[in-house]
């Protein structure tokens, strides 16, 4: 009992007290659900090449001349942007 208690006390120390639910330009989230497929969790490549800790603006353009086959992939200018600076965060 006392074991579970510290698992709630951990769980709930490490969400953020405002709590904000992600928003469209999470660039963690919008990465996971539209790169980490092909490109890996942590952006170390899978079946794509490793992005991990390229630039922003070269991931942007990149995505935003989407080459087969990531021509199915529709973000907004915004969303495009936070995705690349997430993936510039990402360590190689
Ligand atoms: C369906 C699989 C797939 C998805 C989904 C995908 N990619 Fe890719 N991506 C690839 C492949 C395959 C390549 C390599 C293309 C080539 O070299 O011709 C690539 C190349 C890239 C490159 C260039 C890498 C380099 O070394 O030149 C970047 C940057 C990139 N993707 C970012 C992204 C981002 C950001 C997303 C999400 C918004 C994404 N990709 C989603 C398959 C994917």
């Amino acid at each position: 009992m006392k074991k579970i208690l510290a698992a709630v006390l951990l769980v709930s120390a490490s969400v953020p007290a405002w709590g904000a639910p992600p928003s469209a330009t999470d660039g963690a989230a919008l990465y996971k659900k539209n790169c980490a497929a092909c490109h890996g969790a942590t952006g170390q490549g899978a079946t794509a090449p490793a992005v991990a800790g390229k630039q922003g603006s070269v991931v942007a353009k990149v995505v935003n001349a989407h080459p087969p086959p990531m021509d199915k992939i529709t973000l907004t200018p915004d969303e495009t942007a936070a995705v690349g600076r997430y993936v510039s965060t990402l360590k190689k």
